[in-house]
């Protein structure tokens, strides 16, 4: 009776929702060097070659890698020659995510039912085929220059998808335990947060499940403000930061400084052991931010009883909240590119379905320490 009570809830959920998620395909990065950026993400963050389109596919400007691990699947992408949107792009932000995609069922219906609710169109729906099948894809903008692009697969069988070709290499380092995006956090001008709180209410009917103000969210010096929005089935959360005033420098404001515009602030990335997976990534050369021993003096007093050992954990600098359903394990790079914007998060959940406000205050010192050696706090 219970399976059925439950299958006639799914159902009415998918009728309210006029944008059904089934969770992020891809994110996809411009970056100055794509050839270096995939071997650097294959040996440091342990992701296997997957597929390439460039010159030798006969797409005549640009290169794109494909790299996956998982769930996981990024696509790093290079102009070949100057004077096109995405040389712009990299000369403006630097390396950054430009697409975060979203798997869904009909992507005809996804870029209709969105742009009529306001979004601006970045791509009308196009359908692609090859031997292995179609793949329909449509987009729209958001914040900065960033877009979603809305990837229906569910007729094609290939590698990835029409233009690219099976990217095999003899070099495949191993995998690090990274499973899928657990949410991606975008950072906004001041006063924005609210405008796109509300683009995400409004044309993509997600929700505001939680929200942080600068009382939640600030140190003695730097503040942010921050809604964390999700899709109805939860599969996609993205939380919006905006800067708050402090005495000093928001890290959100430094961010806006260097990437000269909105855009992806961080990639949270899943692991089931993250203590495994930090070791690795760390002996492969990630840099972490580092936590002070003091953090680890009174964390347990704080979040409970934990399953995990804390001496692994405060050897790896691994940070550790409760919420009403569990807790949750996670730990944040370093920027992973010279200007201070983009970075990943680790995390592991054990019942936790927040974010880790608890941290904050550790966290965000360990960012202003950073922020003041690079002279912008
Ligand atoms: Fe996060």
């Amino acid at each position: 009776m219970e399976t059925i009570a439950l299958q006639s809830d799914n159902q009415k959920q998918t009728t309210i929702d006029f944008l059904p998620l089934q969770g992020t395909d891809y994110v996809e990065f411009y970056v100055g060097n794509a050839k270096q950026a995939a071997h650097y993400y294959k040996t440091a963050f342990g992701f296997q070659s997957l597929a390439y389109a460039g010159p030798e596919t006969g797409v005549k400007d640009k290169a794109s890698y494909v790299i996956r691990q998982n769930k996981l699947t990024f696509v790093l992408t290079t102009p070949v020659r100057a004077n096109n949107e995405i040389a712009d792009h990299i000369y403006k932000h630097g390396d950054g995510v430009k697409v975060i995609a979203l798997k869904v069922d009909d992507a005809k219906s996804a870029w209709e039912e969105t742009t009529q609710r306001g979004a601006k169109s970045y791509m009308d729906p196009v359908t692609f085929t090859d031997e292995s099948g179609e793949i329909v894809m449509s987009g729209i903008h958001i914040y900065g220059e960033t877009v979603h692009v809305f990837i229906e697969r569910k007729n094609y069988n290939g590698v990835f998808m029409p233009g690219y070709r099976e990217w095999k290499s003899d070099y495949n380092p191993c995998d690090s335990g990274l499973l899928y995006v657990d949410h991606c956090v975008g950072n906004v001008g001041w006063n924005q947060m609210n405008p796109w709180v509300k683009f995400y209410e409004d044309v993509m009917g997600f929700k505001n499940i939680l929200t942080f103000d600068d009382k939640d969210i600030s140190t003695e010096y730097s503040a942010l403000m921050s809604k964390v929005m999700s899709n109805g089935n939860g599969f996609v959360k993205f939380p919006i930061n905006e800067p708050a005033e402090g005495k000093k420098k928001s890290q959100v404001e430094e961010y806006l400084d260097f990437y000269d515009g909105e855009g992806v602030q961080h990639v949270a990335i899943a692991t089931n052991n993250i203590i495994e997976t930090v070791s690795e990534l760390q002996k492969r050369g990630v840099e972490f931010l580092k936590i002070p021993a003091s953090y680890y003096a009174d964390v347990l007093d704080r979040v409970g009883h934990i399953d995990e050992d804390l001496k692994p954990l405060s050897e790896l600098g691994i940070l550790i909240d409760r919420d009403d359903e569990g807790y949750l394990l996670q730990i944040f790079s370093k920027p992973v590119q010279d200007r201070p914007t983009l970075f990943f998060e680790i995390i592991q959940r054990k019942g936790a379905k927040s974010f880790g406000k608890g941290n904050f205050k550790a966290l965000f010192e360990a960012i202003e320490r950073e922020q003041a050696e690079r002279g912008n706090l």
